[in-house]
């Protein structure tokens, strides 16, 4: 006789959904209606551009008079496609550029502008065949503040910036504030930024002071950027717009930057509405290395053991939001200051730019569709605790959600999670107990274990929405899911899956990677779903 199990895989394909009991069922999702966590801000499904390689020249701006469709020298395909996924904030212009950006370069006629040096062009990952005479390899300021706060109301999107404590004096940090945000007429500012192109303020509302400035933004010690910070951020203007002012927050597990900041901060963290936080995934090394080049490997070619060390970089994101929420909380009794993760996602060794000058441009397979998947998971998880966060980088470079060279353009598998997830911004996040088995790997002679599956549910209205990723590389996860406080009626579900986990979209094939939706009814109020391995779900019920 056939088993159940079987009979499904024969007639239903790989991703059955059934409405029936699950016998078979390996995993339970049970997702508690009335337990609400906190509200899932927009901002979380932020973005992230800095002048590096190719972002923001090929990638975002083509200039007004280019045969590239165009919004006023805006890329439009990126700008419609971006639109679709509801962007909450981008940041700009950096990264460690920000610390090195003279906002007054991208003001004033575009042709008279200064052309300055990229400080990316010196690093040793500037790639060796890219052209060093290009728009990548020095800032030709074709994109200033009015574009770039133009390009981010076109999609949509707050634009978010990062302002330069390095290498400017505080005062220049106002300026660009009244530049920004003063009222039509008022300042010598507002005359400018009318002469560029916008009579009415920009109402800039989020600001980054300074960019790592552990590191590339001036190698602070906690301390002494806890007096920069009060410096630069006492009796700022914000013009009517409130200012949310964010603080440079630590590399990765740096509690002590965060210890050292908050104690000395004292009084001026009510100034700061949020603590930024980076942490990409890099090392696959699988413990072999701690070098920060020795340990990345190939965005394309992976075997199991690095496609799982991936995943397990990017599921420490839990930990670093709860161990820096806990110090941030030794100081700051009633947690004012929010985490705002302003850059994550997977970087690769070099070697699979989509072009030579899209310096850190990698490409991005199933698996950073998965890593996507959950990190948004995690953040859901803790929607009271992280208020902003910016995928790195938006186009042509790490995490991005797009390819763009010249006349070509496509999405990549990370923008569909993007557009996928969409539905929970602004909804109430509820706990959601996951059972599953755990994925067990070979990791450098050693086993290690991943979560089976992962995800997060919200709430809006009567719609509610529950994400899931599967981070198994060979197995499917049969799982019966129910709301626990509320009857389920029918749902829609999208998955974003593929044959090969290698699978990547390129300008020649672009659609090699996409989701697909079906609809289904629930039986008695439970779901059983197969989630197939390497994937990503979205069902959304309707509920009663
Ligand atoms: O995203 C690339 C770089 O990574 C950023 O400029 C910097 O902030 C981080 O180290």
């Amino acid at each position: 006789m056939i088993s159940r199990r079987a009979f499904l895989r024969t007639t239903a394909g790989s991703a059955a959904c059934l409405a029936a009991r699950a016998q078979d069922s390996d995993s339970r999702i049970e997702v508690l209606a009335a337990e609400p966590i906190g509200v899932i801000a927009p901002e979380i499904y932020s973005h992230f551009v800095e002048h590096l390689g190719g972002v923001v020249y090929d990638g975002i701006w083509v200039g007004e008079k280019s045969a590239i469709p165009n919004v006023g020298g805006l890329r439009k395909a990126l700008v419609d496609a971006l639109a679709l996924t509801k962007p909450g904030a981008i940041r700009w212009p950096g990264g460690c550029y920000a610390d090195q950006y003279d906002w007054r370069d991208g003001i004033g006629p575009r042709a008279q502008r200064p052309r300055r040096t990229n400080f990316w062009v010196d690093s040793p990952e500037w790639p060796k065949n890219a052209r060093r005479d290009g728009p990548q390899a020095y800032e030709p300021n074709q994109m200033g503040t009015v574009d770039f706060a133009r390009f981010c109301r076109a999609a949509g999107a707050q634009p978010y910036f990062a302002a330069n404590l390095r290498s400017l004096p505080a005062q220049e940090f106002w300026r660009w504030v009244e530049y920004c945000n003063s009222p039509a007429g008022s300042t010598t500012l507002a005359a400018q930024r009318a002469t560029d192109g916008s009579p009415d303020p920009l109402n800039v509302r989020y600001w980054g002071v300074g960019n790592e400035s552990w590191g590339c933004g001036g190698n602070f010690t906690p301390e002494d950027y806890a007096t920069e910070f009060r410096r630069y951020t006492a009796w700022v203007p914000g013009y009517g717009a409130r200012l949310h002012l964010v603080g440079s927050g630590p590399n990765v597990g740096d509690l002590n930057w965060t210890r050292g900041f908050f104690n000395k901060a004292g009084g001026s963290l009510n100034n700061m509405w949020g603590w930024a936080l980076h942490h990409y995934s890099w090392n696959a090394s699988a413990g072999r290395t701690t070098d920060w080049t020795a340990g990345k490997r190939d965005a394309l070619r992976f075997d199991a053991e690095q496609y799982y060390e991936i995943l397990h970089e990017a599921n420490l994101m839990e930990s670093l939001i709860t161990s820096h929420w806990g110090v941030m909380g030794e100081v700051d009794r009633r947690h004012r200051v929010k985490l705002v993760v302003d850059e994550w996602g997977a970087w690769y060794a070099p070697g699979t730019e989509p072009f030579p000058e899209a310096l850190l441009g990698q490409q991005s397979t199933m698996r950073d569709a998965v890593l996507s998947g959950l990190t948004l998971d995690t953040f859901q998880r803790h929607a009271d605790k992280v208020a902003m966060a910016n995928a790195a980088q938006l186009v042509n470079c790490l995490h991005a959600l797009f390819f763009a060279h010249e006349d070509k353009f496509c999405v990549t598998p990370t923008y569909h999670v993007f557009a996928m997830y969409a539905a929970h911004q602004g909804a109430q996040s509820l706990r959601t107990l996951i059972s599953a088995p755990q994925v067990s790997y070979p990791r450098n002679g050693q086993t290690a274990i991943l979560p089976g599956l992962a995800g997060s549910a919200s709430m809006n209205g009567k719609r509610l929405t529950l994400t899931v990723t599967n981070q198994s590389l060979d197995t499917a996860r049969e799982g019966e899911i129910v709301i626990r406080g509320a009857a389920m009626q029918t749902a829609n579900l999208v998955t974003l899956a593929a044959d090969d986990v290698h699978a990547h979209n390129t300008f020649e094939s672009p659609r090699a990677v996409e989701p697909k939706a079906q609809s289904v009814a629930a039986r008695n109020g439970v779901l059983v779903h197969r989630f197939p391995p390497a994937s990503v779900t979205k069902l959304e019920m309707v509920l009663a």
